[in-house]
C-alpha cells in the first residue's frame, strides 16, 4: 500500500517535470549546462494532467526516471519511517516539527507556498514526505540565508536552502549554556534535564564554530565550516540529491580510498592509538567511546548515581542504580530517566550526543567533532574525584 501511494506520489511528479526543467535552472552551484533545455521548456506551454492516470514508464516514457526511482527509494521517500509517521497516531504534524518532517511545513516555513515568512501557526496533514517540491521550487532560489537554532543565520546558495534548513537540528551550544548557568559546575541541579540536540544535524557539524552546535568550553579555539577542497563545495556535491547515497570514485581524485570510513589525511592519531593507517572516523569513534565511559565514570563517581545510555528510547540516558547495565523502573515498571544532571555532566553528554547523532561527522566535520570530543573529555577529568588519563589523546 505505502509502496503504491510512494509511487503515485513519484508518477504525479513525474508529470510535472517539464516545468522542472525551469526549476532546475535555479540551483546555482553544478547543475550542468543545458543551453537549449531551459529555451524550450520556457515554450513549452502549461500541461493539465488529470489526478489519476495511465502514468505507466512502460508505456510513456518519462525522462528522469530513474531519478525519480532514486528517490522513492530513498529515506526522504520512507514515509513508513518514524521520522514520517511520529504523528500518524495524533492526525496532524505540529507547525515546529512539520518544517522539517513535510514538504508543506517546509513551504510554509519560507513563505515559497505564498504565506508569510516564518514559523506557520496551524498544524500539516500527517502523510507529507520530503517531497519533490521540496528542493524543486522556483522560488528556492529567494532564501538567501538560513537561521540555525544558535540563532545565527548562514547564507546559502541553491538547494543547500532546503539542506540546511532541515538538518540543523533542534537546539545548540548555548541551550546548554543558558540551562547550566550560574550553577556550581560539580552540584547536581535538579532542574536540569538532558537536552537532546536532535537527529543527522549534518549542517549544523559541518559549520563547526559558525553554528555552534555542541556546547564549546570557554577559552577554547573551534573549527568553522569543513570547507573540504574545491570542488567539493555543498552537501550535494557528496550526496546524490535523490538517492542521498555518495559515490565513491568522486572521491578517489583526491583520496586513496573511496571508502568514507578508510579515508584519513591528517598524520596524527587522535585516539592515542599510534595507528594512522584507519580512517579518520575510527579516530571519532575511539574517542566517543572514551567520552562515554568517562562520563560514566562521572556520574557514578561524582553526581553519585550510575547513568546508562539506551539509544531506543528516549530520553536515552536512565539511572542505573544497582549497576546491571539496564535502566532501573519505578514502582509502575516505567523506566527512570536519569535525573542527576550537573552542569558539567550535561555539557560532556550533550557533546557526545552531538557527535554520536550525526553518522557522517567524519566527512562532515572531523576536526569540530575531535575537538568536542577532547575538550569534554578534559572537562570531565578536572573534576574531583575523577581519576582520568588523557593519555595520547589528540585535540
Ligand atoms: C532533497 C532535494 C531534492 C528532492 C527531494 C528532489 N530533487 Fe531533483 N534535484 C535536486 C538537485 C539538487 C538537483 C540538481 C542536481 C545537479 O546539480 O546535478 C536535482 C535535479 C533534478 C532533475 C534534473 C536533472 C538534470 O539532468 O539536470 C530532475 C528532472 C529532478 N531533479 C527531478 C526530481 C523529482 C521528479 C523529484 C521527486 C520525485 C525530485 N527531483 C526530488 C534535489 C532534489
Ligand atoms: C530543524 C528540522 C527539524 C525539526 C524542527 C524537527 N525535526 Fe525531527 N528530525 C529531523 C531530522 C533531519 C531527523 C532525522 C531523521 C532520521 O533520524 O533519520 C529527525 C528525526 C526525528 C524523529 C525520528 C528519530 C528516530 O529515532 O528515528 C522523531 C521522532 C522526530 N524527529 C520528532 C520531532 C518532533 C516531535 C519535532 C517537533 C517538536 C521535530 N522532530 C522537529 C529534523 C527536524
Ligand atoms: C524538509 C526537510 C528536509 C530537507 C529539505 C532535506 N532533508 Fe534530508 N532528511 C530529512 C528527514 C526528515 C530525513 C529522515 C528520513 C527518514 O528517516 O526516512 C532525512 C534523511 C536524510 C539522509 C539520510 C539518508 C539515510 O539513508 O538514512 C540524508 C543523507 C539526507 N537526508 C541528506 C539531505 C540532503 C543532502 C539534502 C539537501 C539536498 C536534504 N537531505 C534535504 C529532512 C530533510
Ligand atoms: C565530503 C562529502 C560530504 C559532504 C560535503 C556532505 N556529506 Fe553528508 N555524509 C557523507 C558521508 C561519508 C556520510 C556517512 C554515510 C555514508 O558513508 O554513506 C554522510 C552522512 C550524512 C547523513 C546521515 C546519513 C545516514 O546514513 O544516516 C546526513 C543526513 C547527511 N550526510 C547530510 C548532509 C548534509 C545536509 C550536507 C551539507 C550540509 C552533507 N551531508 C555534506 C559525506 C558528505
Ligand atoms: C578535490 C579533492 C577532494 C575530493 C574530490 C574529496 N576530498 Fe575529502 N578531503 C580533501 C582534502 C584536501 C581534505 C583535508 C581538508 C582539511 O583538512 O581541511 C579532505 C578531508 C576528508 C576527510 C577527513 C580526513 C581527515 O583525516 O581529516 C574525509 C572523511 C573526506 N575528506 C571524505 C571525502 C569523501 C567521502 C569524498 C567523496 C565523496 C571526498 N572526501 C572527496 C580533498 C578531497
Amino acid at each position: 500500500m505505502i509502496r503504491r501511494l510512494i509511487g503515485h506520489i513519484g508518477f504525479v511528479a513525474a508529470a510535472i517535470i517539464v516545468s522542472m526543467w525551469l526549476m532546475v535552472a535555479s540551483f546555482a552551484q553544478t547543475a550542468p549546462e543545458t543551453p537549449d533545455a531551459g529555451a524550450s521548456a520556457a515554450e513549452t506551454p502549461a500541461l493539465v494532467f488529470p489526478d489519476r492516470g495511465p502514468f505507466n514508464p512502460e508505456i510513456i516514457a518519462i525522462p528522469q526516471a530513474d531519478m525519480i526511482a532514486a528517490w522513492s527509494r530513498s529515506a526522504h521517500a520512507d514515509l513508513s519511517a518514524e521520522a514520517f509517521a511520529h504523528w500518524n497516531s495524533e492526525g496532524e504534524i505540529p507547525p515546529q516539527c512539520a518544517v522539517c518532517h513535510s514538504g508543506a511545513g517546509f513551504r510554509a516555513l519560507h513563505g515559497l507556498d505564498g504565506s508569510p515568512v516564518g514559523m506557520p501557526e496551524h498544524p500539516f496533514p500527517i502523510g507529507g514526505v520530503v517531497d519533490c517540491e521540496t528542493c524543486h521550487n522556483p522560488r528556492l532560489s529567494e532564501v538567501k540565508q538560513i537561521t540555525f537554532p544558535s540563532g545565527v543565520s548562514h547564507p546559502v546558495v541553491g538547494v543547500e536552502a532546503a539542506c540546511m534548513s532541515c538538518h540543523q537540528g533542534r537546539e545548540s551550544g548555548l541551550s546548554v549554556v543558558k540551562a547550566t548557568a550560574d550553577m556550581d559546575e560539580d552540584t547536581v541541579n535538579e532542574k536540569l534535564r538532558f537536552i537532546n540536540p536532535h537527529y543527522r544535524l549534518a549542517a549544523a557539524t559541518n559549520l563547526g564554530d559558525i553554528a555552534q552546535v555542541g556546547y564549546q568550553y570557554p577559552g577554547k579555539d573551534y573549527s568553522g565550516r569543513f570547507l573540504h577542497a574545491k570542488p567539493i563545495g555543498t552537501c550535494v556535491s557528496c550526496h546524490n540529491p535523490h538517492s542521498l547515497e555518495i559515490a565513491e570514485e568522486p572521491c578517489l581524485t583526491c583520496h586513496q580510498t573511496g571508502n568514507p570510513d578508510d579515508i584519513r589525511i591528517a598524520h596524527v592519531s587522535f585516539d592515542g592509538s599510534g595507528d594512522t593507517s584507519k580512517g579518520i572516523k575510527a579516530d571519532i569513534a575511539a574517542n566517543a567511546a572514551k567520552l562515554m565511559e568517562t562520563y560514566l565514570a562521572y556520574a557514578a563517581n561524582v553526581a553519585g548515581t550510575p547513568m546508562v545510555f539506551d539509544g531506543a528510547s528516549y530520553p536515552y540516558f536512565f539511572t542505573d542504580a544497582n549497576l546491571d547495565g539496564v535502566a532501573d523502573t519505578d514502582a509502575q515498571g516505567k523506566v527512570v530517566a536519569y535525573a542527576s544532571w550537573t552542569p558539567r555532566l550535561l555539557k560532556a553528554v550533550y557533546n557526545w550526543k552531538v557527535v554520536t547523532a550525526d553518522p557522517g561527522i567524519h566527512a562532515h566535520n572531523p576536526y569540530y567533532a575531535l575537538e568536542l570530543l577532547y575538550d569534554s573529555v578534559e572537562d570531565l577529568a578536572s573534576a574531583d574525584g575523577m581519576n582520568v588519563e588523557l593519555g595520547d589523546m589528540l585535540r
